[in-house]
């Protein structure tokens, strides 16, 4: 009896309980209730999020798009002028990208084979020249810098500075020398019909809307790095 009353004295910590009509339990019920319902919800946002996450790269290609019309400057891509050493001197006052002389020493010889005699008028400029070239002349010319880059590159955006590009006229009619009637010459008919052979491309034809024609400017793409450097140039955005 004694060791009864005991034991009721004894302080024995029981479970704590919680019933279902506590203001926590009010919440937990209705968070039940609405359950499917935030469930639904998530999904929703979830399935839209990895949507989303998928479409990143398209948004990018369509940035990357837009960016590369960006570079354009008025009309002109911009290209890096090529280091000394992969540059050759061909004859007095043209210099090359090395990739490209076999190829347009051979297409002059060739030339000459069916009579015809191709003249070079400009080969590799560095920058510090089409520097000159396009703010003295845009300045004698008392022309605006849109005017000049229909037919002169700005600087650092010139195909000169590749070493990849060669301005050619016909030695038989010097007088069409960067004309754009050089293409009644023979030497101008004759690159039109042979010209893809050697690995040679107009680069400004008469679709362009920022650059005026030019017959007389042909680039070489017969190699890697030539491809490489013409790329945005030859992509078809
Ligand atoms: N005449 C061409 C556009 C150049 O300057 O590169
Ligand atoms: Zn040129």
């Amino acid at each position: 009896m004694e060791l009864n009353k005991d034991i009721d004295q004894i302080d024995i910590p029981h479970a704590k309980r919680t019933y279902l009509n506590n203001p926590n339990s009010t919440l937990l019920k209705k968070l039940l209730i609405f359950y499917p319902f935030l469930f639904l919800i998530f999904s929703v946002v979830g399935l839209r999020f990895i949507r989303n996450v998928g479409l990143i790269p398209l948004n990018n290609l369509k940035f990357q798009v837009e960016r590369n019309n960006g570079e354009r400057i008025l009309g002109h891509l911009p290209y890096n002028e090529t280091p000394k050493e992969k540059l050759v001197l061909i004859e007095p006052n043209i210099i090359v990208h090395m990739d490209m002389r076999d190829s347009l020493l051979k297409m002059r010889e060739e030339a000459k084979k069916d009579g015809i005699y191709l003249v070079f008028l400009s080969g590799y400029r560095s920058i510090n020249l089409q520097n000159d070239i396009f703010y003295s002349l845009k300045s004698i010319r008392n022309q605006e810098a849109a005017e000049r880059a229909r037919v002169s590159a700005p600087p650092g955006y010139s195909e000169h500075s590749t070493g990849f590009a060669i301005d050619i006229g016909d030695a038989t009619q010097r007088e069409t020398d960067f004309e754009t009637h050089f293409e009644n010459t023979d030497a101008f008919k004759w690159l039109i019909k042979n010209a893809a052979k050697f690995h040679f491309k107009l680069s400004f034809n008469k679709d362009n809307k920022y650059i005026d024609y030019e017959p007389w400017h042909w680039r070489y793409e017969g190699s890697i790095e030539a491809l490489k450097v013409f790329e945005s140039s030859n992509r078809k955005l």
